[in-house]
């Protein structure tokens, strides 16, 4: 199908979508929204894709954050009556399974940061800067700036970044435990697209519950956690997949994996 706002290819087994409004640094509307929905779906439910990677059109940026044209006259009690923007945490979020990875192209601010950190995992190019400015549009995150960024960089760096409104590097970031990688810029794709290609060769119901688990540590205490752990990891012991992987370790050749 196509998209007003976004591309969307598929690579192998790789899902590729581009945030496609370069003349608006890629500013998330609801449009951007209502699509991402319908491409993530597609993906979801499509057996030949095993991984997703989300990145921006332009060297400039990922998303300059949320669209500011389309809030700026918008009443207040229409962004609480539509429960405004809620669908990113429900229907990206929760309704993906399968893994996908941010490469993050240049500016990831406000929305675009949340957007970023949403995936799995995020991926930087050198010249990537990541922030929360909400507090100087006299409002706050609205889709995880204040709740993921703490998870994932902690309380000074999080207070600082959404008090402060400044930007983050590439370096930053990845001190900070934000990303994962930082690369160079002419590099990111590639690197990203072989790192979402790696997943996607992986035994499919493995990679389902290895991003389960890793999310759910965010959930709960450590010890319901660990229970949960033990159980994922005894009910893989009780796939096909899971006899092919390792008798193909012992046999010294790459397994081949029916998803089951
Ligand atoms: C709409 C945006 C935009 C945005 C940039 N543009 N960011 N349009 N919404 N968030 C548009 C500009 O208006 C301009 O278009 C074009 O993109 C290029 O941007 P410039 O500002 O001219 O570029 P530059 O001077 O290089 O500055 C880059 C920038 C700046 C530092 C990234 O654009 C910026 O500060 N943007 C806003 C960042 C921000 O506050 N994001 C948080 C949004 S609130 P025109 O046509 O005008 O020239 C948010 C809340 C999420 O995300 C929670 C919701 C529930």
């Amino acid at each position: 199908s196509t998209y007003e706002t976004i591309l969307v290819e598929q690579k192998g087994a790789v899902t590729l979508i581009t945030l496609n409004r370069p003349k608006a640094l890629n500013a998330l509307n609801s449009t951007v929204l209502a699509e991402l929905i319908d491409a993530f779906a597609k993906f979801e439910a499509d057996k030949s894709q095993g991984c997703a990677v989300i990145t921006g059109s332009g060297d400039k940026a990922f998303a300059a954050g949320a669209d500011i044209k389309e809030m700026v006259d918008k009443p207040g009690a229409e962004f609480f009556s539509e429960d405004f923007f809620a669908g990113w945490s429900s229907q990206l979020v929760k309704a993906v399974r399968k893994p996908w990875i941010a490469a993050v192209n240049g500016f990831a601010l406000g929305g675009g940061c949340e957007l970023a950190m949403m995936a799995d995992f995020i991926i930087a190019s050198d010249t990537a800067k990541f922030g929360q400015p909400e507090i100087k549009l006299a409002v706050a995150p609205g889709m995880g700036g204040s709740q993921r960024l703490a998870r994932a960089v902690g309380k000074a760096k999080a207070m600082d970044m959404c008090l402060t409104g400044r930007n983050m590097n590439a370096e930053e970031a990845e001190r900070s435990g934000l990303v994962s990688r930082v690369v160079p810029l002419d590099q990111l794709l590639d690197v990203a697209l072989k790192a979402a290609a790696d997943i996607a060769a992986m035994p499919p119901l493995a990679a389902l519950i290895n991003k389960e688990m890793v999310n759910i540590a965010f959930e709960t205490t450590l010890d319901t956690g660990l229970l949960m752990e033990r159980r994922m990891f005894q009910i893989l012991t009780a796939t096909e997949d899971k006899k092919e992987g390792m008798t193909a370790f012992v046999e010294k050749r790459a397994g081949v994996w029916q998803g089951r």
